[in-house]
Protein backbone atom coordinates (compact mmCIF):
# COMPACT_ATOMS: atom_id res chain seq x y z
CA UNK A 1 0.00 0.00 0.00
CA UNK A 2 1.18 3.48 -1.00
CA UNK A 3 0.76 5.94 1.81
CA UNK A 4 -1.38 9.17 -0.07
CA UNK A 5 -2.28 12.82 0.10
CA UNK A 6 -4.23 14.91 -1.34
CA UNK A 7 -2.60 17.65 -3.91
CA UNK A 8 -3.27 19.84 -6.82
CA UNK A 9 -1.14 18.31 -9.81
CA UNK A 10 -1.15 19.46 -13.25
CA UNK A 11 -0.68 16.13 -15.48
CA UNK A 12 0.28 18.66 -19.12
CA UNK A 13 2.20 21.69 -19.32
CA UNK A 14 -0.17 24.69 -19.26
CA UNK A 15 -2.00 27.40 -17.57
CA UNK A 16 -4.43 26.85 -14.24
CA UNK A 17 -6.99 24.89 -16.36
CA UNK A 18 -4.49 22.12 -15.91
CA UNK A 19 -5.23 21.48 -12.46
CA UNK A 20 -6.72 18.60 -11.03
CA UNK A 21 -7.53 18.11 -7.43
CA UNK A 22 -7.10 14.39 -7.01
CA UNK A 23 -5.21 11.50 -4.25
CA UNK A 24 -1.15 11.34 -5.22
CA UNK A 25 1.87 9.41 -3.31
CA UNK A 26 2.36 11.00 -0.25
CA UNK A 27 6.79 11.80 -0.91
CA UNK A 28 9.06 10.29 1.71
CA UNK A 29 12.02 12.45 2.27
CA UNK A 30 15.53 11.46 1.04
CA UNK A 31 18.72 11.68 2.79
CA UNK A 32 18.97 15.40 4.04
CA UNK A 33 15.07 15.96 3.36
CA UNK A 34 12.36 16.69 5.46
CA UNK A 35 8.77 15.83 5.04
CA UNK A 36 7.10 19.01 5.75
CA UNK A 37 2.85 18.64 6.54
CA UNK A 38 1.86 22.14 4.64
CA UNK A 39 -0.54 24.45 6.52
CA UNK A 40 -0.34 27.32 3.77
CA UNK A 41 1.62 27.78 0.34
CA UNK A 42 1.60 31.38 -1.75
CA UNK A 43 1.34 31.61 -5.61
CA UNK A 44 3.14 33.20 -8.13
CA UNK A 45 2.25 35.69 -11.34
CA UNK A 46 3.94 34.27 -14.22
CA UNK A 47 4.71 30.53 -12.25
CA UNK A 48 3.45 28.39 -14.79
CA UNK A 49 5.16 30.54 -17.82
CA UNK A 50 9.07 29.06 -16.12
CA UNK A 51 10.11 26.12 -17.91
CA UNK A 52 11.51 24.68 -14.35
CA UNK A 53 8.22 24.06 -13.29
CA UNK A 54 7.50 21.65 -15.98
CA UNK A 55 10.97 19.77 -16.41
CA UNK A 56 13.94 18.95 -14.25
CA UNK A 57 16.35 21.64 -15.08
CA UNK A 58 16.01 25.47 -15.09
CA UNK A 59 16.21 26.15 -18.49
CA UNK A 60 13.79 23.68 -19.82
CA UNK A 61 15.86 21.30 -21.33
CA UNK A 62 15.70 18.74 -18.52
CA UNK A 63 12.79 15.96 -18.43
CA UNK A 64 9.35 16.46 -18.62
CA UNK A 65 8.51 15.90 -14.91
CA UNK A 66 4.38 16.08 -15.05
CA UNK A 67 2.30 15.26 -13.22
CA UNK A 68 3.49 18.51 -11.02
CA UNK A 69 2.59 20.21 -7.73
CA UNK A 70 2.50 24.13 -8.30
CA UNK A 71 3.46 26.70 -5.73
CA UNK A 72 6.96 27.21 -4.23
CA UNK A 73 6.53 29.27 -0.94
CA UNK A 74 4.75 27.64 1.96
CA UNK A 75 4.63 27.14 5.51
CA UNK A 76 4.06 24.21 7.80
CA UNK A 77 5.20 21.62 10.65
CA UNK A 78 8.15 19.33 10.06
CA UNK A 79 6.44 15.79 9.87
CA UNK A 80 9.07 13.32 9.55
CA UNK A 81 13.06 13.45 9.07
CA UNK A 82 15.22 11.58 6.08
CA UNK A 83 18.46 10.55 7.34
CA UNK A 84 21.20 12.95 8.10
CA UNK A 85 19.05 15.70 9.43
CA UNK A 86 20.74 16.76 12.22
CA UNK A 87 18.93 20.52 12.46
CA UNK A 88 15.53 19.99 12.37
CA UNK A 89 12.88 17.95 14.58
CA UNK A 90 9.70 16.76 14.12
CA UNK A 91 7.57 19.71 15.17
CA UNK A 92 9.00 22.28 13.72
CA UNK A 93 7.34 24.78 12.48
CA UNK A 94 8.85 26.08 9.44
CA UNK A 95 8.98 27.99 6.12
CA UNK A 96 10.69 28.07 2.86
CA UNK A 97 11.11 28.87 -0.82
CA UNK A 98 11.17 25.13 -2.38
CA UNK A 99 13.82 24.52 -5.40
CA UNK A 100 11.73 25.23 -8.30
CA UNK A 101 12.32 22.03 -10.46
CA UNK A 102 10.92 20.02 -7.32
CA UNK A 103 7.15 19.68 -6.87
CA UNK A 104 5.89 22.85 -5.30
CA UNK A 105 3.80 22.69 -1.40
CA UNK A 106 0.05 22.36 -3.43
CA UNK A 107 -0.60 19.61 -1.28
CA UNK A 108 -1.20 18.05 2.22
CA UNK A 109 2.60 17.20 2.40
CA UNK A 110 5.92 18.18 0.43
CA UNK A 111 9.62 17.16 0.81
CA UNK A 112 12.21 19.79 1.03
CA UNK A 113 16.00 20.14 1.48
CA UNK A 114 16.65 20.51 5.18
CA UNK A 115 18.76 23.19 4.47
CA UNK A 116 16.66 25.42 2.66
CA UNK A 117 14.35 25.94 5.60
CA UNK A 118 14.37 28.31 8.26
CA UNK A 119 12.09 28.70 11.64
CA UNK A 120 8.74 30.20 11.16
CA UNK A 121 8.61 34.29 11.87
CA UNK A 122 6.80 33.91 15.81
CA UNK A 123 4.86 37.11 15.53
CA UNK A 124 2.94 35.42 11.80
CA UNK A 125 0.40 32.24 11.57
CA UNK A 126 0.91 30.14 8.86
CA UNK A 127 -1.01 31.50 6.27
CA UNK A 128 0.68 34.40 6.20
CA UNK A 129 3.90 33.41 6.63
CA UNK A 130 3.35 31.48 3.46
CA UNK A 131 3.32 34.73 1.50
CA UNK A 132 6.74 35.54 1.92
CA UNK A 133 9.34 33.27 1.50
CA UNK A 134 9.58 33.51 -2.73
CA UNK A 135 8.73 37.16 -2.52
CA UNK A 136 10.50 38.74 0.49
CA UNK A 137 13.67 36.55 -0.13
CA UNK A 138 13.42 37.61 -4.31
CA UNK A 139 13.14 41.38 -2.84
CA UNK A 140 16.38 40.72 -0.44
CA UNK A 141 18.54 39.42 -2.60
CA UNK A 142 17.98 41.79 -5.50
CA UNK A 143 18.59 44.75 -3.29
CA UNK A 144 21.06 43.03 -1.03
CA UNK A 145 23.13 40.71 -3.27
CA UNK A 146 22.76 42.11 -6.40
CA UNK A 147 22.28 46.18 -5.67
CA UNK A 148 24.40 45.94 -2.44
CA UNK A 149 21.81 49.25 -1.75
CA UNK A 150 23.09 52.07 1.02
CA UNK A 151 22.15 53.90 3.53
CA UNK A 152 20.89 57.30 1.77
CA UNK A 153 20.82 55.69 -1.74
CA UNK A 154 17.46 56.37 -4.04
CA UNK A 155 15.86 53.22 -5.62
CA UNK A 156 12.78 53.28 -7.85
CA UNK A 157 11.17 50.19 -7.82
CA UNK A 158 8.81 49.45 -10.27
CA UNK A 159 5.45 47.29 -9.12
CA UNK A 160 5.67 48.39 -5.71
CA UNK A 161 2.40 47.32 -4.97
CA UNK A 162 2.42 43.58 -6.21
CA UNK A 163 3.83 40.40 -4.54
CA UNK A 164 7.26 41.34 -4.69
CA UNK A 165 7.14 44.78 -4.25
CA UNK A 166 5.65 45.52 -0.95
CA UNK A 167 8.42 43.40 0.17
CA UNK A 168 11.05 45.29 -1.63
CA UNK A 169 9.90 48.92 -0.85
CA UNK A 170 9.96 47.88 2.95
CA UNK A 171 12.94 46.13 2.86
CA UNK A 172 14.73 49.17 1.11
CA UNK A 173 13.10 51.16 3.81
CA UNK A 174 14.76 48.78 6.52
CA UNK A 175 18.03 49.19 4.70
CA UNK A 176 17.78 53.00 5.08
CA UNK A 177 17.30 53.64 1.17
CA UNK A 178 14.96 56.59 -0.24
CA UNK A 179 12.39 55.00 -2.10
CA UNK A 180 10.29 55.77 -4.97
CA UNK A 181 7.89 53.17 -6.47
CA UNK A 182 5.62 52.78 -9.66
CA UNK A 183 1.86 51.59 -9.04
CA UNK A 184 -1.45 51.69 -10.10
CA UNK A 185 -3.07 54.92 -8.52
CA UNK A 186 -5.38 53.07 -6.04
CA UNK A 187 -2.32 51.52 -4.68
CA UNK A 188 -0.64 54.86 -3.43
CA UNK A 189 -1.95 54.64 0.02
CA UNK A 190 -0.33 50.88 0.41
CA UNK A 191 2.43 51.80 -1.44
CA UNK A 192 3.05 55.05 0.73
CA UNK A 193 2.16 53.22 3.84
CA UNK A 194 4.59 50.52 3.31
CA UNK A 195 7.53 53.53 3.68
CA UNK A 196 7.83 54.50 -0.12
CA UNK A 197 8.41 58.74 -0.05
CA UNK A 198 7.19 58.87 -3.16
CA UNK A 199 4.64 56.70 -5.62
CA UNK A 200 4.22 57.71 -9.31
CA UNK A 201 0.95 56.48 -10.87
CA UNK A 202 2.21 53.94 -13.53
CA UNK A 203 -0.88 54.75 -15.98
CA UNK A 204 -0.96 58.45 -15.45
CA UNK A 205 2.78 59.64 -15.19
CA UNK A 206 6.14 59.16 -16.85
CA UNK A 207 8.22 58.03 -13.92
CA UNK A 208 11.25 58.59 -16.02
CA UNK A 209 10.30 62.35 -16.61
CA UNK A 210 10.10 62.29 -12.19
CA UNK A 211 13.29 60.46 -11.44
CA UNK A 212 16.39 60.86 -12.66
CA UNK A 213 18.61 60.51 -9.88
CA UNK A 214 18.36 56.32 -8.88
CA UNK A 215 21.38 54.56 -7.52
CA UNK A 216 19.15 51.79 -7.97
CA UNK A 217 16.25 50.59 -10.47
CA UNK A 218 14.78 47.66 -9.43
CA UNK A 219 12.34 46.10 -12.30
CA UNK A 220 9.23 43.98 -11.51
CA UNK A 221 7.42 44.69 -14.40
CA UNK A 222 10.11 44.12 -17.52
CA UNK A 223 9.32 45.44 -21.78
CA UNK A 224 8.71 49.06 -21.68
CA UNK A 225 9.18 49.79 -18.18
CA UNK A 226 12.52 47.94 -18.18
CA UNK A 227 13.84 49.75 -21.41
CA UNK A 228 12.50 53.26 -20.13
CA UNK A 229 14.47 52.59 -16.98
CA UNK A 230 17.93 53.76 -18.07
CA UNK A 231 16.59 57.19 -17.86
CA UNK A 232 16.14 57.27 -14.48
CA UNK A 233 19.61 55.23 -13.40
CA UNK A 234 22.69 57.66 -12.33
CA UNK A 235 25.73 56.18 -14.22
CA UNK A 236 27.35 54.02 -12.53
CA UNK A 237 24.45 52.99 -11.04
CA UNK A 238 22.53 49.82 -11.31
CA UNK A 239 19.11 47.97 -12.72
CA UNK A 240 18.11 44.91 -11.33
CA UNK A 241 15.03 42.87 -13.49
CA UNK A 242 13.65 40.00 -12.24
CA UNK A 243 11.70 39.91 -15.43
CA UNK A 244 14.03 39.58 -18.35
CA UNK A 245 17.81 40.29 -18.62
CA UNK A 246 18.32 44.05 -19.15
CA UNK A 247 20.06 44.75 -22.55
CA UNK A 248 24.07 45.48 -21.68
CA UNK A 249 24.39 47.54 -24.76
CA UNK A 250 22.06 50.31 -22.81
CA UNK A 251 24.10 49.79 -19.46
CA UNK A 252 27.04 50.30 -20.92
CA UNK A 253 25.87 54.14 -22.75
CA UNK A 254 24.39 54.69 -19.56
CA UNK A 255 27.26 53.99 -17.73
CA UNK A 256 25.46 51.88 -15.38
CA UNK A 257 25.23 48.39 -14.60
CA UNK A 258 22.66 45.21 -15.00
CA UNK A 259 21.55 42.34 -13.35
CA UNK A 260 19.36 39.34 -13.79
CA UNK A 261 18.54 36.36 -11.67
CA UNK A 262 16.04 34.18 -10.23
CA UNK A 263 15.48 33.87 -6.90
CA UNK A 264 17.46 30.98 -5.27
CA UNK A 265 16.57 29.28 -1.56
CA UNK A 266 18.56 30.67 0.74
CA UNK A 267 18.23 30.23 4.67
CA UNK A 268 20.17 32.97 5.71
CA UNK A 269 17.85 35.44 3.75
CA UNK A 270 14.64 34.27 5.70
CA UNK A 271 16.36 34.12 8.79
CA UNK A 272 17.53 38.12 8.39
CA UNK A 273 13.98 38.29 6.75
CA UNK A 274 12.10 36.53 9.87
CA UNK A 275 14.07 38.80 11.55
CA UNK A 276 12.64 42.05 10.50
CA UNK A 277 9.21 40.42 10.89
CA UNK A 278 9.48 39.50 14.08
CA UNK A 279 10.99 43.33 14.88
CA UNK A 280 8.19 45.01 13.50
CA UNK A 281 10.06 46.54 10.24
CA UNK A 282 8.22 43.84 7.50
CA UNK A 283 5.16 42.34 7.19
CA UNK A 284 3.50 40.24 4.32
CA UNK A 285 0.44 41.76 2.38
CA UNK A 286 -2.19 39.43 1.94
CA UNK A 287 -4.42 40.02 -0.53
CA UNK A 288 -6.60 37.00 0.06
CA UNK A 289 -6.33 33.60 1.51
CA UNK A 290 -8.21 30.36 0.44
CA UNK A 291 -8.84 26.74 0.29
CA UNK A 292 -6.14 25.22 -1.72
CA UNK A 293 -9.03 23.13 -3.66
CA UNK A 294 -9.35 26.70 -5.09
CA UNK A 295 -6.10 26.40 -6.53
CA UNK A 296 -6.80 26.92 -10.01
CA UNK A 297 -9.35 30.18 -9.16
CA UNK A 298 -6.41 31.82 -7.21
CA UNK A 299 -4.17 31.64 -10.19
CA UNK A 300 -6.53 33.10 -12.56
CA UNK A 301 -7.65 35.70 -9.79
CA UNK A 302 -3.66 37.02 -10.41
CA UNK A 303 -4.32 37.87 -13.81
CA UNK A 304 -7.78 39.20 -13.47
CA UNK A 305 -8.22 40.73 -10.59
CA UNK A 306 -4.79 42.69 -9.81
CA UNK A 307 -4.60 41.13 -5.95
CA UNK A 308 -2.37 43.27 -3.89
CA UNK A 309 0.63 41.65 -2.41
CA UNK A 310 0.01 37.80 -2.08
CA UNK A 311 -2.68 35.24 -2.40
CA UNK A 312 -2.52 32.13 -0.36
CA UNK A 313 -3.57 28.50 -0.63
CA UNK A 314 -4.59 27.52 2.79
CA UNK A 315 -4.05 23.59 2.90
CA UNK A 316 -6.90 21.92 5.01
CA UNK A 317 -5.84 18.36 6.07
CA UNK A 318 -9.45 17.36 7.59
CA UNK A 319 -10.65 18.12 4.32
CA UNK A 320 -11.56 14.41 2.58
CA UNK A 321 -10.11 11.12 3.57
CA UNK A 322 -6.63 10.01 2.90
CA UNK A 323 -5.67 6.67 4.01
CA UNK A 324 -3.65 4.66 1.87
CA UNK A 325 -4.49 3.37 -1.55
CA UNK A 326 -3.19 3.27 -4.24
CA UNK A 327 -2.45 6.91 -6.53
CA UNK A 328 -3.91 7.04 -10.10
CA UNK A 329 -5.08 9.54 -12.22
CA UNK A 330 -8.79 7.44 -12.28
CA UNK A 331 -8.94 8.01 -8.36
CA UNK A 332 -11.68 8.61 -7.05
CA UNK A 333 -11.27 11.65 -5.75
CA UNK A 334 -9.58 13.49 -8.50
CA UNK A 335 -11.58 16.57 -10.35
CA UNK A 336 -10.83 19.24 -12.19
CA UNK A 337 -10.54 22.35 -10.79
N1 LIG B 1 13.27 36.20 -11.22
C1 LIG B 1 12.68 35.79 -10.12
O1 LIG B 1 13.27 35.11 -9.29
C2 LIG B 1 11.25 36.15 -9.84
C3 LIG B 1 10.72 35.96 -8.55
C4 LIG B 1 9.41 36.35 -8.29
C5 LIG B 1 8.65 36.91 -9.30
N2 LIG B 1 9.18 37.04 -10.54
C6 LIG B 1 8.42 37.70 -11.62
O2 LIG B 1 8.36 39.06 -11.27
C7 LIG B 1 7.13 39.62 -11.69
C8 LIG B 1 6.43 40.27 -10.50
O3 LIG B 1 6.05 39.27 -9.59
P1 LIG B 1 4.97 39.59 -8.46
O4 LIG B 1 4.71 38.31 -7.76
O5 LIG B 1 5.38 40.78 -7.68
O6 LIG B 1 3.72 39.97 -9.39
P2 LIG B 1 2.33 40.66 -8.99
O7 LIG B 1 1.99 40.31 -7.56
O8 LIG B 1 1.38 40.33 -10.07
O9 LIG B 1 2.64 42.22 -8.98
C9 LIG B 1 2.91 42.95 -10.13
C10 LIG B 1 2.61 44.43 -9.80
O10 LIG B 1 3.09 45.23 -10.86
C11 LIG B 1 2.14 46.23 -11.12
N3 LIG B 1 2.33 46.71 -12.48
C12 LIG B 1 1.87 46.18 -13.65
N4 LIG B 1 2.29 46.91 -14.71
C13 LIG B 1 3.05 47.92 -14.19
C14 LIG B 1 3.76 49.00 -14.75
N5 LIG B 1 3.81 49.20 -16.08
N6 LIG B 1 4.42 49.84 -13.92
C15 LIG B 1 4.41 49.65 -12.58
N7 LIG B 1 3.73 48.65 -11.97
C16 LIG B 1 3.07 47.80 -12.77
C17 LIG B 1 0.82 45.58 -10.87
O11 LIG B 1 -0.15 46.57 -10.60
P3 LIG B 1 -1.66 46.44 -11.16
O12 LIG B 1 -2.08 45.02 -10.83
O13 LIG B 1 -2.43 47.46 -10.43
O14 LIG B 1 -1.54 46.67 -12.65
C18 LIG B 1 1.13 44.71 -9.64
O15 LIG B 1 0.92 45.42 -8.44
C19 LIG B 1 6.35 38.49 -12.33
O16 LIG B 1 6.61 38.53 -13.72
C20 LIG B 1 6.99 37.24 -11.74
O17 LIG B 1 6.86 36.12 -12.60
C21 LIG B 1 10.46 36.70 -10.83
Amino acid sequence: MVATMHAVRAHERGGPEQFVYESAPRPEPAAGEVLVAVCAASITAGELDWDATWTDRLDGTGHNRTPTVPSHEFSGIVAALGSDVTDLEAGDEVFGLIPFTRDGAAAEYVTVPAHVLAAKPDTLDHDRAAAVPLAALTAWQALVAHAALQPGQHVLIHGGAGGVGTFAVQIARALGARVTATASAHDRGLVNGLGAQRVIDYRGERFEDLVRDADVVLDLVGGETLRRSWASVLRGGIVVSIVEPPDPDQAAAHGARAAFFIVEPDRPGLVAIAELIDSGKLRPIVDRVVPFTETRAAYEALVTEHPRGKVVLHVDHGAAEHESRPATTSSGTRRRL
